[in-house]
C-alpha cells in the first residue's frame, strides 16, 4: 500500500471532520482558544489509528468519524494543560504558541475543559452503529481519558519529577499517559467493528505495546530531536527532571527497547492479514519517526 498518501488522506478527513464541527459556535471567546489548539494541525495518530483498526475487521474507518475525532478532542485537550505553566511549562506546540501564551492561563484552562467535554458530545452524535457497541466504546474512552488512565498517568508523571523510579514505576506511568488514549483508540475502533472475544484481545495487547513505543520515542525525541521539525521545545524532560525511558535506560537503551516493543506490537496482528497492512504501517512509523 502506498501509506503515506493513506496517511494523508486520512489526516485530510479528520481535519476537515474537526474544522466543520467546531463551527458550530458556543456563547464565548472559548471558542476561539479551542480552535487555536485544536486545528493547529498535530498528527492525528489516534483518530487514524481508531479508523486503521475498524479497516483490520473489515469495515469502513471513516464510518466512526465522530468517536475518532472526539478521541482527537481529548487529546488536543491533554496537551493545552499538559504545556501549562504549572505542568510541563512550555511554551510551543505544533509550530504555535501554546494555547495559555495566546490567550492566558484561565482562557487555556478553560479551552481544555471545553474539548473535554465537547468531546463527549461528539462521540455520542455517533450514528449507525449498535448502539451497546457505542455505549461500551464511550465508557471506555472515559475510563482510559480520566483518572485509571491519561489524568493518572499524568499525576505519576508529577510526582515522579526528581525522583529515582523503578522500571515498573516508568512502565506504569506511560501506560497511563499515553498507553491509556492508544488503548481506547484502538479497542473504540474494534468495539465499533464489532470484533470478537480474541480479535479484542489481540488488539488490546497491541494498543498497549503501540503506545508505550509512542512515548519511548517521545522521550527519545526530546534528547534528539529538533524543535523544527517537533514544534515543540527539546530538552523540556531535563528541565523539568522528569523521569524517562532516557534517563532511565540511556539513549540507546531507549532506542533498543522502542525497536523491541515495535516488533512485540507486529506479532499481535498476525492474525488479521492484509487488512491490517495500515496498523502495521502506522506501527513501523513509531521508530525512526522525527516528530
Ligand atoms: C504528544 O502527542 C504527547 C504524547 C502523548 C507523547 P502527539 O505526538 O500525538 O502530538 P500531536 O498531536 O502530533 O501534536
Ligand atoms: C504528555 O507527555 C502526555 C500527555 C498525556 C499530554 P509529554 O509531556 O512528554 O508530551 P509532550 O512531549 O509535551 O508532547
Ligand atoms: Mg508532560
Ligand atoms: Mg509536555
Ligand atoms: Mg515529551
Amino acid at each position: 500500500m502506498d501509506f503515506t498518501a493513506y496517511y494523508e488522506n486520512q489526516k485530510k478527513i479528520v481535519d476537515n471532520y474537526l474544522k466543520n464541527r467546531l463551527a458550530k459556535k458556543g456563547i464565548s471567546k472559548v471558542d476561539d482558544a479551542m480552535q487555536y489548539s485544536l486545528l493547529a494541525g498535530g498528527k492525528r495518530i489516534r483518530p487514524i489509528l481508531l479508523m486503521a483498526t475498524a479497516e483490520a475487521l473489515g469495515t469502513k474507518g471513516y464510518n466512526f468519524l465522530p468517536v475518532a475525532c472526539g478521541l482527537e478532542m481529548i487529546h488536543s485537550y491533554s496537551l493545552i494543560h499538559d504545556d501549562l505553566p504549572c505542568m510541563d511549562n512550555d511554551d510551543y506546540r505544533r509550530g504555535r504558541l501554546t494555547n495559555h501564551k495566546v490567550f492566558g492561563e484561565a482562557m487555556a484552562v478553560l479551552a481544555g475543559d471545553g474539548l473535554l467535554t465537547l468531546a463527549f458530545e461528539v462521540m455520542l452524535e455517533q450514528t449507525n452503529v449498535d448502539p451497546k457497541a457505542l455505549i461500551e466504546t464511550v465508557r471506555e474512552m472515559a475510563m482510559c481519558a480520566g483518572n485509571y488512565g491519561m489524568v493518572g498517568g499524568q499525576a505519576l508523571d508529577l510526582e515522579y519529577e526528581n525522583k529515582e523510579i523503578t522500571a515498573e514505576e516508568l512502565r506504569k506511568m506511560h501506560a497511563g499517559k499515553t498507553g491509556a488514549l492508544f488503548i481506547a483508540a484502538v479497542r473504540g475502533g474494534a468495539h465499533l467493528a464489532n470484533a470478537n472475544e480474541q480479535e479484542l484481545l489481540a488488539l488490546t495487547k497491541f494498543a498497549d505495546l503501540l503506545g508505550l513505543a509512542f512515548q519511548i520515542t517521545d522521550d527519545i525525541l526530546d534528547v534528539e530531536g529538533t524543535s523544527a521539525e517537533l514544534g515543540k521545545p527539546v530538552g523540556s524532560d531535563a528541565k523539568n527532571h522528569k523521569s524517562t525511558y532516557v534517563s532511565l535506560y540511556t539513549l540507546e537503551g531507549a532506542k533498543a527497547l522502542a525497536q523491541k516493543t515495535v516488533d512485540e506490537a507486529l506479532q499481535c496482528l498476525e492474525m488479521f492479514g492484509h487488512d491490517a497492512d495500515a496498523l502495521r504501517e502506522i506501527t513501523k512509523m513509531m521508530c525512526g519517526r522525527k516528530n
